[in-house]
């Protein structure tokens, strides 16, 4: 099985018309040793990088949310906004929001913000996305 060289689980998936599920593989990138080892900012963010990409890492209520460098309004950097007391990430330029687990543009702009999965694991924290290489690799 040369072709699945990343970790399971594989969390996006695909649904044919035919209602067949190809669920993608996930590549994973080791951002630190533990979470208290990450150089958190005083808004409990920080920046990252991961593979080919700066990812936004948050803390919020016990969990870890990532999501993108930029806010896809106009490129604000996510990392120096705020979390407010509902866990809405808030865009330090315009103050647009997001919802940090799923993106969605909580303050009704129509934008979206790009999410990423992240685990604590024994060995470390982990930020990872969908292989885009995987058609090329079939
Ligand atoms: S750049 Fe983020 S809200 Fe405008």
């Amino acid at each position: 099985m040369g072709l699945f060289k990343h970790e399971w689980p594989y969390y996006p998936v695909i649904l044919f018309s035919n209602s067949q599920i190809l669920k993608l593989p996930m590549i994973w990138h080791k951002i630190a040793e533990s979470e208290q080892s990450i150089n958190w900012q005083p808004n409990h963010m920080c920046l990252v990088e991961a593979g080919d990409k700066k990812v936004t890492i948050a803390q919020f209520n016990g969990q870890l949310f990532a999501f993108a460098h930029k806010c896809p309004h106009a490129s604000g950097i996510m990392a120096d906004g705020y979390i407010n007391p509902a866990g809405q990430v808030t865009c330090p330029l315009h103050r647009y929001r997001f919802d940090m687990k799923n993106g969605r543009n909580t303050s009704g702009e129509g934008y979206y913000l790009k999410t990423y999965a992240v685990e604590k694991r024994e060995d470390g924290i982990y930020v990872g996305w969908e292989d885009k290489g995987f058609w090329v690799s079939l």
